[in-house]
């Protein structure tokens, strides 16, 4: 027998001879052994010592076999339970084993063998109902630890998501500046030169030698430099304000009816400075009253990373790539077609791409993030799907298809 020291049994039975022999017999064998002369007795000291398996006889003064089986299975259906009794009482015995006895042994025990046999049978059977059940414990522990872990993760994701959101805002804030540097400048150059102009007219006005050719010269100059001012001055508030809407969508979580042309082409607006002073160019094509319902944010983070990764990634050595926007409707559905022409993935790269943390550029400023916030955007925020297709040398292609007005589910 495996190990037994330290391990308790209970024999409950009322003919003291039998308890004697079969705690005599188990004693040699290391258990420790505990006996009780009927079944209330027995019931005590079940309570009392807590044995890790019990030997119990049918027929008791006080209380019979059958109660002490069914109070033991009540308190714990774990611990095995052998009944000892007489040839006589086949249907006792039979109740018994429905009742939850683990065994059966049929007195006066003629050969010791059995009850070994019957006692080493339980214990494994019982080792393995224990282990089973310590494997189910360590599992739901494991599965705790991992709603933990992922819960962790997400959380850790959706801060990531956040600050990559607040990184392509500060991008913006950069390219709203430097956007409008240009018509600003252009306006006060305008008004220095109207005001040097205006010193110069006041001098000769009061020095009373003003001719009419001067006057005329003066108003001419007046006219084409406020000309001048205003044109600028509108262009730069035109910028603001699409600016304006641009880094509200993205920094919100809105939804509202937008026209899908007008709100790409200032997303572009923004991203001007990004590719200004490069060969590169991007065009789009979209149907120009196309309206829809929809997270204008999520268009500008899409495609925010998808022209910085065309840029990046895939107009590495080129000098004239060209992006192409092409977008139409099909039925209800949005179909929003981006390519460009660069140096396109392998097949390898393409199956990770939608990754996070996916990156070629780790350790030169790629997080890898990019493509798996497009990719979650597209399929949580639009409702909708994306699919890549790219060799290499020949540029990628992201076709997205979504609903165009967004529902609640
Ligand atoms: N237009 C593209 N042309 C070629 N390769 C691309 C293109 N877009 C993405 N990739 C590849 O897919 C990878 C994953 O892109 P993703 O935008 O997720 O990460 P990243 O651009 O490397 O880093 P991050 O966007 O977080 O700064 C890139 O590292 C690049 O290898
Ligand atoms: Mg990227």
């Amino acid at each position: 027998m495996d190990d037994t020291s330290g391990k308790k049994i209970l024999v409950i039975d009322d003919e003291i001879y039998i308890r004697d022999s079969v705690m005599g017999f188990l004693e040699d064998y290391g258990f420790e052994v505990f006996e009780a002369e009927n079944g209330r007795i027995g019931l005590e000291r079940f309570n009392e010592v807590e044995p890790d398996l019990v030997l119990c006889d049918l027929r008791m003064p006080e209380m019979d076999g059958l109660e002490v089986l069914g109070n033991v299975v009540e308190k714990n259906s774990k611990i095995p339970i052998i009944i000892v009794s007489g040839a006589g009482n086949i249907s006792d015995t039979v109740e018994a084993l429905r009742l939850g006895a683990w065994d059966y042994i049929i007195k006066p025990i003629q050969d010791m063998n059995v009850l070994y046999h019957a006692v080493n049978k339980a214990f494994e059977r019982s080792g393995l109902i224990e282990q089973k059940y310590q494997y189910q414990k360590d599992l739901e522990k494991a599965n705790a630890e991992l709603k933990i872990s992922l819960e962790t993760l997400e959380r850790a994701r959706d801060q990531l998501v956040q600050s990559e959101k607040m990184a392509a805002l500060g991008g913006l804030v950069a390219g709203v500046a430097h956007e409008i540097n240009t018509p600003v400048g252009v306006g006060v150059t305008a008004a220095s030169f109207l005001d040097a102009k205006t010193k110069e007219f006041k001098k000769v006005y009061s020095s009373g030698e003003l001719k009419r050719s001067e006057l005329e010269n003066y108003l001419q100059t007046v006219e084409e430099v406020s000309n001048s001012v205003l044109i600028n001055m509108e262009r730069a508030a035109e910028l603001i304000s699409s600016f304006k809407q641009v880094a509200v969508d993205q920094s919100s979580e809105n939804r509202r009816i937008f026209n899908l042309n007008e709100y790409i082409n200032e997303i572009l607006l923004s991203l001007r400075p990004r590719y200004k002073k490069t060969g590169h160019t991007i065009t789009v094509k979209c149907d120009e009253d196309i309206e829809i319902n929809s997270f204008p944010g999520a268009f500008s983070q899409i495609l925010n990373n998808l022209i910085m990764n065309s840029l990046v990634h895939g107009f590495k050595e080129i000098n004239n790539g060209e992006i192409s926007i092409n977008i139409s409707k099909d039925k209800d559905t949005i179909v929003f077609v981006y390519k460009d022409d660069g140096a396109g993935m392998e097949e390898k790269q393409q199956e990770k791409a939608f990754d996070p943390f996916y990156t070629t550029m780790r350790g030169k400023g790629g997080t890898g993030l990019g493509m798996s916030i497009v990719f979650n955007l597209v399929t949580q925020k639009l409702n909708g799907g994306i699919d890549l297709q790219s060799s290499p040398g020949n540029g990628v292609c992201f076709t997205m298809k979504f609903p165009e007005n967004w529902k609640d589910n």
